[in-house]
């Protein structure tokens, strides 16, 4: 049996998250990690196979690695021994992207290892077996939306809120094909911040006032509204360094092609841009225009009557 998680999309207030600001992240529900478990014969111990990867962990040989510490942690929660198994993993989420592979790919794993040793994980246990598995200091964000897949209104170190949109949100994610590092993102941001507290501080804060408007305007259906905030979200995230010229790009062609607001996604640097669009209209005109230039698209949805 296959078990799956989703990528995700952070909508608003990426970065300022790590400072105590809150943020809304949406799951990417077309964009998935699968795991599935196979036995093996005795004395093989547990094997992850991340097939896309071509690579095999072992727990004794790699203990270090994200999905051994995750696989480890959901063997102590089950109280069971190493079994002779391997997990195959799969991805079609592209990974160093910020859409998620990360936490996506550890949900998978517990998930499927959890079954394979019949014992049942709540989201929320699975949400922190994998933030505790993650490299850095993130701030919980991935893991919540990935292992809970639904829209949330996430501050951390705070319980998730589930968020509700009653309009349908359509969003087109356009890949500038750039990799970058989360964690050297983060530390850059950091870097600037203890240079300038008190500016960064600032802009933060404006960061989580943007983030709240566009709760309100969410909840109020004012999509027009929502796709303003994001682009003053874009504007402040080039603002703490770390927008990058590819990104502009994808975001003048989401917004010429009729795009109601577009932002740079995740960590930035590279990675995604997010739009949002007048419906699955505006969307399909955006996701052209986009693999027209070059660029893979992707297009999602969420809220709405279900
Ligand atoms: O790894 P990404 O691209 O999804 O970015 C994570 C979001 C940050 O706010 C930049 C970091 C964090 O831990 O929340």
């Amino acid at each position: 049996m296959e078990f799956t998680a989703p990528g995700k999309v952070i909508l608003f207030g990426e970065h300022a998250v790590v400072y105590g600001q809150p943020a809304i992240a949406v799951p990417l529900s077309e964009l998935r990690a699968r795991a599935w478990v196979e036995p093996t014969r005795d004395g093989a111990g547990l094997v992850i196979h991340a097939r896309d990867l071509g690579q095999r962990l072992t727990l004794g040989g790699d203990p270090a690695h994200q999905f051994s510490v995750a696989a480890q942690a959901v063997l102590a929660r089950a109280g069971a021994p190493e079994p002779n198994a391997t997990i195959n993993l799969e991805s079609a989420i592209p990974s160093a992207a910020g859409m998620g592979s990360s936490a996506a790919t550890s949900t998978a794993i517990c998930r499927a290892l959890a079954a394979h040793l019949g014992t049942e994980l709540s989201a929320n246990t699975v949400s922190n077996i994998v933030f505790q598995a993650e490299r850095g200091t993130p701030s919980g964000i991935d893991n919540t939306v990935v292992a809970h897949e639904e829209p949330v209104w996430f501050i951390s170190g705070k319980p998730p809120r589930p968020f509700r949109s009653p309009a349908r949100c359509h969003l087109v994610l356009g890949n500038t094909g750039i990799a970058a590092s989360t964690g050297e993102l983060v530390a850059g941001v950091r870097k600037r911040h203890d240079a300038d507290p008190r500016l960064y501080d600032g802009y933060f804060a404006a960061i989580g006032a943007l983030v709240r408007d566009a709760r309100a305007a969410l909840k109020e259906g004012e999509l027009a509204r929502v796709g303003e905030l994001m682009d003053a979200n874009h504007e402040l995230l080039n603002t703490i360094g770390v927008g990058h010229s590819r990104l502009d790009e994808l975001v003048t062609i989401a917004r010429d092609a009729g795009a109601l607001g577009a932002k740079l996604t995740g960590k930035g640097g590279g990675g995604n841009m997010v739009a949002l669009t007048e419906g699955a209209d505006g969307q399909a005109a955006v996701a052209q225009a986009l693999t027209e230039a070059g660029y893979t698209a992707y297009e999602t949805a969420f809220g709405g009557a279900t």
